[in-house]
């Protein structure tokens, strides 16, 4: 044995050559079923259920805001009965704001996973396809398993992640100048909004970035959830292009129609009376329309 190899063998502990330390050993263990969560498979689950309610969410979230085409006073009439649900059962809103918290927590487990599932795969591979701390590939990558979505899921996230907030702040809290918020009056924001080509642009990047997300996401979650079989591929594929297609055709359609002209940014047909309420806070005007007065 040469003097180089006894030096590597004495500084490797007895007994780790029959018994290798696990590259992800957890610190403290979980009672289950959280310790589930501590391993590969356990957040794949959380990634893939908590995957399918924010698909629900985006769904529901745009088929919701084609009330647009109906005008301002239905698209107010449907975020008020957002407002309502529960009916006179529970007080109002609280059933919106249970959503509201189930929503958040399933966009922070979402992340918390993809987040931690990236890490394990770099511990356990930690020089893979590096080169002098530089990625390179002797023969250059040959993506098989792996298509342009499936490789852009850590860009496109973020991307939602950012366009999120710019939306939450923009619509929801009325923080921008330029979208001159009126509270409670969903449409006057919408289209205020979107009548600026930045934001439209925005929008359009934003929401082709979702649809990659989408597509690959609801192709994948069947695999971490065990369902894989070539046999049903076919159909994974459809589900994943009609998800990804139907809400980009949706969400893109508002910028789009506002931008063309063809959804009315003054928020009035001839039977609307406009509403007046406080830019930014307090109550504002029930919507009205002219025709039930
Ligand atoms: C592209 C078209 C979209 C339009 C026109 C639109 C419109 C709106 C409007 C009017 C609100 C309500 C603001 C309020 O009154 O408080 C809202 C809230 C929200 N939107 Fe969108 N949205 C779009 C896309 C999206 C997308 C792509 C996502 C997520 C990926 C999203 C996530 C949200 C969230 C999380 C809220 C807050 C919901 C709540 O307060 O309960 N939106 N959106």
């Amino acid at each position: 044995m040469s003097a180089q190899t006894e030096d590597a063998a004495e500084s490797v502990p007895a007994g780790s050559r029959s018994q290798p330390q696990p590259v992800n050993a957890v610190s403290v263990s979980l009672p289950f079923p959280l310790s589930l969560y501590q391993t590969a498979v356990g957040k794949k689950w959380v990634m893939a259920l908590t995957g399918i309610g924010l698909i629900g969410f985006v769904v529901v979230h745009m088929i919701g805001n084609l009330h647009i085409y109906e005008g301002p006073v239905e698209l107010a009439e449907y975020a008020e009965a957002l407002r309502d649900l529960g009916g006179d059962i529970i007080p109002r809103t609280l059933l919106l704001w249970i959503l509201r918290f189930g929503l958040i927590a399933m966009f922070a487990l979402h992340i918390h996973s993809a987040y931690s599932l990236k890490e394990m795969s770099r511990r356990s591979s930690p020089g893979a396809g590096r080169v002098g701390g530089q990625k390179s590939y002797a023969g250059g990558q040959d993506f098989l398993a792996a298509d342009f979505a499936s490789r852009t899921m850590r860009w496109t996230g973020p991307i939602i992640g950012l366009f999120i907030l710019y939306h939450l702040a923009d619509l929801t809290w009325g923080w921008f100048s330029w979208t001159d918020y009126v509270r409670g009056d969903p449409y006057h924001n919408v289209t205020s909004s979107l009548s600026n080509w930045p934001v439209a642009l925005l929008y359009i990047t934003a929401n082709v970035a979702l649809a990659i997300h989408l597509y690959h996401g609801t192709w994948s979650l069947f695999q971490s959830l065990g369902v894989n079989s070539p046999a049903l591929n076919a159909a994974r594929r459809g589900i994943a292009v009609t998800v990804a297609g139907v809400v980009l055709l949706g969400n893109l359609s508002f910028p789009i129609m506002v931008q063309a002209g063809l959804i009315d940014t003054d928020g009035c047909d001839p039977t609307c009376v406009p509403l007046q309420g406080e830019a930014g806070s307090g109550p504002a005007a029930p919507l009205t329309n002219g025709a039930n007065d």
